[in-house]
């Protein structure tokens, strides 16, 4: 059994092959062709913040695949209300076949993993969003080929995409530059880890220099609304703008994992501009967990 709950818990060669079977399920589910490998197939979806996109995801995918998803909203379930995480993680894994969480704890997952005996899926925590890497770097691959060898630049927060790209960068072999204000940076124990992959610095113009893609995220993520005004502050120099943009490679592509705010971390023109992929990015996150559930379900 195999869990999801950073990049590396599966291997590189496993990854490539989800994302392959992603591009051929988005061709197939484009034409009309019905799939139903997961018929009588159970997710759990637990979300203890809000959610659209994995969400709709998660769910239409399942509904795709002949399977079923159960949205439970931790306000609704008894994990709300302080049944510990190992009972509910024995009970709600004793009746589906795959649980998705997206919580703050990252160690929540953990201990999910640890006691329910079906696999789990990190559907974003305060450490890390493996599917949305699924989804950018399928989209990037659609887009312009291998990412292998290319320099991607993150600008802003250190946040739990930025630490994701960090992954990334190791897993499918890219160069990462990654430009936050002081104070931003990601997690040292990220740092450590991931220094043959990583260049970072406090100058978003200097990070984006010979960039292929160019990507950002929120400046205050979810729960950490009270700091927005203290944020908007200290990244006021980190919007990515068509200025930005300019720096890196006349090719360079934009992505961003949505929800966006326009004119704080990214200027409209770029957003809605000739370089974003943004909304073939957040589709196929429809597609890439499509994959990802058949590779851990089936
Ligand atoms: N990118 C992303 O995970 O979006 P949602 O928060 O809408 O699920
Ligand atoms: N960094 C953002 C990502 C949202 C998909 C957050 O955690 O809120």
């Amino acid at each position: 059994m195999k869990h999801f709950i950073n990049l590396e818990d599966l291997s590189t060669h496993d990854l490539n092959q989800i994302i392959d079977n992603a591009i051929t399920l988005k061709k197939e589910h484009k034409t009309g062709q019905i799939n139903k490998a997961l018929e009588s197939k159970t997710l759990a979806m637990i979300f203890d913040k809000s959610s659209t996109r994995t969400r709709v995801s998660f769910e239409a995918g399942m509904a795709q695949l002949g399977g079923h998803a159960l949205f439970l909203s931790e306000r609704d379930i008894q994990l709300g209300r302080g049944e510990s995480i190992v009972d509910s993680a024995i009970v709600i894994g004793s009746m589906v076949d795959g649980i998705m969480m997206r919580v703050s704890s990252h160690n929540d997952i953990n201990t999910f993993a640890q006691n329910a005996n079906v696999p789990i899926i990190n559907a974003l925590s305060d450490e890390s969003h493996p599917c949305q890497l699924l989804a950018d770097m399928m989209t990037y691959k659609e887009h312009k080929g291998n990412i292998q060898g290319k320099t991607v630049t993150w600008i802003g927060d250190g946040n739990n995409m930025c630490q994701t790209y960090m992954q990334a960068a190791s897993v499918f072999d890219f160069k990462l530059n990654i430009a936050t204000p002081k104070g931003y940076e990601p997690e040292s124990s990220f740092i450590t880890q991931y220094q043959d992959y990583i260049k970072l610095c406090d100058n978003a113009k200097e990070a984006c220099k010979n960039s292929d893609l160019v990507v950002t995220d929120v400046w205050a993520s979810m729960g950490q609304e009270d700091e927005q005004a203290k944020r908007e502050f200290a990244f006021k120099d980190f919007q990515v703008n068509s200025d930005l943009m300019q720096q890196a490679n006349a090719d360079a592509s934009f992505m961003h994992c949505l929800p966006a705010h326009r004119e704080e971390e990214v200027s409209s023109d770029v957003i809605d501009g000739m370089q974003s992929l943004v909304w073939d990015e957040a589709e196929n996150r429809l597609h890439a967990q499509k994959a990802l559930l058949l590779y851990l379900l089936s």
